[in-house]
C-alpha cells in the first residue's frame, strides 16, 4: 500500500495490522504512530516530489489531503503516476471535502465534481462514493462540520 500525505498514519497502522507492507509519503516530519514497524517505509517529501514506482501497489490512499494539492499537478501529473503505480485491479482509496463543505466557502482549489475525478484519474474506475458529515471545531469557523466524500476506484 502506498499512503500519500499520511500523517501520523492512522491507516498506514490499520493496513499493517492486517499484515500489509506500506510506503508512508508526508512533507512534514510527524511523529509516525507505526514509526517502528519493520512493515512501513516512511518518506519525508512532498507528493509533488516523491516518485511512485510503477506497478508497485495494491492499494493507495489519499485521506484528506487531495485538496491541499494544485489542480494542474493533480491533473496532469500526479493521476497518471497513480494509475502507474497501481497494479492491475489496484484500489485507490481518495476523502476529501465535498462542494457545500465551509473550507470551500473560502478556497475552491481543491474541489472536484464525482465526473471531474472520474474524468481525472480514467482508467481507474470510481464504484463507490460516500458522503459524511464530520463534526470539528478549530479557527477560524468555531465549531462546524465538513462535507467528506469518500471515493473507491479501481484499476481494470
Ligand atoms: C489532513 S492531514 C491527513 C493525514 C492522514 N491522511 C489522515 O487522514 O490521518 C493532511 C496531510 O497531508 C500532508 N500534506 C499536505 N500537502 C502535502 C504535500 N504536498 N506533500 C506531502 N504531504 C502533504 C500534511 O503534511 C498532512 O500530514
Amino acid at each position: 500500500m502506498l499512503d500519500l500525505g499520511a500523517g501520523e498514519g492512522r491507516q498506514v497502522l490499520a493496513a499493517v495490522r492486517k499484515g500489509a507492507k506500506v510506503f508512508a509519503v508526508d512533507k512534514q516530519a510527524v511523529l509516525p504512530i507505526a514509526a517502528t514497524d519493520p512493515a512501513v517505509t516512511w518518506i519525508q517529501t512532498t507528493i509533488e516530489d516523491y516518485d511512485i514506482p510503477k506497478g508497485a501497489f495494491d492499494l493507495i490512499v489519499m485521506k484528506n489531503v487531495i485538496h491541499f494539492l494544485k489542480r494542474e499537478f493533480v491533473q496532469h501529473s500526479l493521476a497518471s503516476s497513480i494509475v502507474q503505480g497501481l497494479r492491475a485491479h489496484g484500489t485507490l482509496y481518495i476523502s476529501t471535502f465535498g462542494q457545500n463543505d465551509i473550507v470551500f466557502q473560502k478556497s475552491l482549489q481543491g474541489y472536484y465534481t464525482d465526473e471531474e475525478l472520474q474524468d481525472i484519474f480514467h482508467p481507474i474506475v470510481f464504484e463507490d462514493s460516500v458522503q459524511e458529515i464530520v463534526q470539528d471545531d478549530h479557527p477560524p469557523y468555531g465549531s462546524h462540520e465538513h462535507l467528506l466524500m469518500k471515493y473507491i476506484g479501481r484499476k481494470a
